[in-house]
């Protein structure tokens, strides 16, 4: 079969150069197991994650290849021997959170010479952000990016033997790299990555810069990555990318995205099927018809609008008007009864006025959103927004984001509101945080159901009847597994 890998020769790290990497992972293993002898513990990695899927995503596969290399996993940064930030720049708080934590680590330096200090992620994929760390930030050991994540065990090796810092930040469009080690998690749910980049450059964000062009990953080798997945008893799946939509457009041999749902839908062992991200211009009609003829693709779909204004989705590059989007629900609404939509909203963009603020209100009084993500622009240097003179000032864009919660907020109680007393699906996750509730899962569309159950529950498929209903959540009662 060997699909979706005529084109990807220059794009895929060979085999060899992976091969070269486990040879590293295997002298630091052998030191590391010498460690463990002499001092009677194990070296310990505090690892630190900032931002979305993807990111947490690429988290387990650097814990996949610390395992590998015999590190046991810190609590803390003070009781570990290295500590790893794996950073984001999406918006601007991330990225202050990080240089904040990097900042406190000095101490800890200076203390311990030995401890080594790696920071990843996009963040480093920001020439200015690779010059501060070099300036400002010298106790960190090791700089590398999103796209040679998997010459971590080289880099690290490099640090250990040398006393000035490792940088090595990849400025290719990107590559793919397969066969390196995972430690995921979660023992039910787990992420598989189906495509890396993004082409679209929305004006106001940063990732196309940063995580580089769309490439896909084969769709046997993803297929492969769930048969295991299935067979070591996970029970659901969601395929991460930055614009799923567009899985295959870069083969020469165009597989689609609804060609590689139906290809996973057929895997045994898993039964939910989810994914993240879609974007508006892309969503075909096979997309849409996958929620209703594949019964492992769960009923939930989440839709970025960004804003309901017209015009400012014409600066933001979107590519689709207010009417395409809520006609493009229509249809969705009317060929998957019943599917949650949930979306991400950002307030306050460059030259947003009153009215296009009140656009986006009217988007979600048509819409009905299970749930909004909502973000306050924020600027990002390098991105075409970032240059407008217009900038909306924190006041008013704080005001806007309250006003857009207050909407949101109600209709989601609605919306669960017409849940109760109907039975569904729970898949069981674990123990809730919830004090009354002690258990806790979601059902197909996505909703966090917290019901009274028991331990031989989790990560089983249960009946629940909804009792009750918040904003974010649903209480519900186990009638049958
Ligand atoms: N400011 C605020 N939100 C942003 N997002 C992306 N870039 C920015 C930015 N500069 C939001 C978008 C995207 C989500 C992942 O983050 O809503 O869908
Ligand atoms: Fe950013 Fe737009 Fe790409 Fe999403 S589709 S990652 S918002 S550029």
């Amino acid at each position: 079969m060997n699909k979706g890998t005529e084109n990807k020769k220059e794009i895929q790290v060979s085999a060899e150069e992976i091969a070269r990497q486990y040879q590293y992972m295997e002298s630091i293993k052998e030191a590391n197991a010498e460690y463990e002898i002499k001092s009677g513990r194990k070296r310990l990695v505090y690892l630190q994650s900032f931002g979305c899927q993807m990111n947490e995503n690429d988290s387990e596969r650097l814990w996949g290849m610390l395992s590998e290399m015999g590190y046991g996993e810190g609590k803390n940064s003070e009781e570990s021997d290295m500590v790893i930030f794996n950073t984001c720049c999406v918006r601007e708080n991330a990225e202050e959170k990080v240089y904040g934590h990097l900042g406190a680590l000095k101490k800890q330096k200076v203390d311990n010479q030995e401890k080594i200090i790696a920071i990843c992620g996009c963040m480093m994929q920001q020439g200015h952000v690779v010059e501060t760390i070099k300036k400002k930030y010298r106790h960190v050991d090791i700089v590398f990016g999103t796209h040679n994540l998997y010459k971590f065990p080289e880099l690290l090796n490099r640090a250990i033997n040398s006393d000035s810092s490792v940088i090595d930040v990849d400025e290719s469009p990107g590559s793919i790299a397969e066969g390196l080690p995972i430690e995921r998690k979660d023992s039910i749910k787990a992420w598989v990555t189906v495509m890396y980049g993004c082409n679209n450059f929305c004006s106001y964000c940063i990732v196309p810069y940063v995580r580089g062009r769309e490439r896909s990953r084969s769709t046997d080798d993803i297929v492969k990555e769930v048969q295991e997945l299935g067979r070591n008893n996970f029970m659901e799946i969601t395929l991460l990318g930055q614009n799923v939509n567009s899985y295959g457009k870069d083969f020469a041999d165009r597989v689609s995205f609804a060609d590689l749902l139906k290809e996973i839908n057929s895997v045994e062992g898993i039964e939910r099927i989810r994914f993240m991200t879609s974007h508006p211009k892309d969503l075909t009609e096979d997309i849409i018809l996958a929620f209703r003829d594949l019964d492992k693709v769960c009923e939930h779909l989440h839709l970025p609008i960004q804003a309901g204004s017209s015009r400012i989705l014409q600066d933001m590059n979107r590519k689709y008007s207010k009417e395409d989007y809520i006609n493009l629900i229509g249809k969705i609404k009317e060929k998957v009864p019943g599917i949650a939509l949930t979306t991400d909203i950002i307030v306050g963009y460059p030259g947003e006025t009153e009215e296009d603020f009140e656009e986006t209100l009217d988007v979600l009084r048509k819409v009905r959103f299970d749930f909004a993500y909502t973000f306050l622009y924020s600027r990002r240097t390098g991105t075409p927004a970032a240059k407008s003179a217009d900038q909306v000032s924190e006041d008013v864009k704080k005001s806007r984001f309250e006003k857009l919660l207050e909407v949101q907020n109600k209709i989601s109680k609605e919306i669960n509101d017409t849940l109760l007393g109907r039975t569904e699906e729970v898949l069981v996750e674990g123990l809730s945080k919830n004090s009354i509730w002690n258990y806790t899962g979601r059902t197909r569309t996505n909703k966090i159901v917290n019901f009274k159950g028991s331990k031989e529950l989790v990560g089983k498929l249960v009946k629940v009847k909804v009792t009750g209903t918040q904003t974010w959540s649903l209480e519900g009662e186990v009638i049958s597994w």
